[in-house]
């Protein structure tokens, strides 16, 4: 049977997710989120994200998506193509989720195939060169559940939405 996919991300008040490769912000208790929410289930991202990664978390199933066809990444499974991911996903032993992880190609081609959208919104802006597809809304109108935290002078908000 298909898993549900569901898309997680942070996004900063002017739509930032990303800045050099790597995350623009320091937020613990917004990455331990990530890290819980994911466990059990297959994170499915791009070959930069993944690289940002270095090694794969552990209790979970680690796919990267690249068109480079012998490139291996230490803890991840590698794709050629986001399908493909979605396919190992699903036949993938481990029980949650089909996470999708990033980053923006990533999120844009699978936005119309999610379910529900893990969304926490940072109260601030941040700079950066990466960018959420800003039509999100559109694919998540409902919002299911908005919990507000504070960590490292940060407030966000843990928020779910889910398609009509
Ligand atoms: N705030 C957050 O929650 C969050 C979440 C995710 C990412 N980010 C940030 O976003 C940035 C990285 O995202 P990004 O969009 O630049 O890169 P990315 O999606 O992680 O990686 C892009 C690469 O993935 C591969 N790829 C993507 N789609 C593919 C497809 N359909 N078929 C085959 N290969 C495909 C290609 O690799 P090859 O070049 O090897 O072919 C492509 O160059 C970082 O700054 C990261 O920190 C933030």
């Amino acid at each position: 049977m298909d898993k549900p996919i569901h898309q997680i991300v942070a996004v900063a008040k002017n739509g930032v997710i990303g800045q050099d490769r790597k995350l623009p912000w320091r937020i613990p208790a917004e990455w331990d989120y990530f890290v819980n929410t994911t466990a059990g289930g297959v994170m499915v991202m791009g070959r930069i994200c993944a690289e940002e990664f270095g090694v794969g978390l552990s209790g979970r199933d680690m796919i990267a998506v690249t068109s480079q066809k012998d490139l291996a990444m230490p803890g991840f499974r590698m794709t050629g193509s986001i399908e493909e991911a979605i396919e190992l996903g699903n036949a993938s032993s481990f029980p949650g989720p089909i996470w999708i992880c990033g980053g923006v190609g990533v999120y844009r081609a699978t936005m119309p195939i999610a379910n529900r959208l893990y969304i926490s919104l940072i109260h601030q802006e941040f700079e950066g060169d990466t960018f959420f597809p800003e039509d999100w809304r559109t694919h998540f109108p409902i919002e299911v559940s908005r919990v507000d935290v504070e960590d490292a002078g940060v407030s966000f908000s843990k928020c779910i939405f889910e398609r009509c």
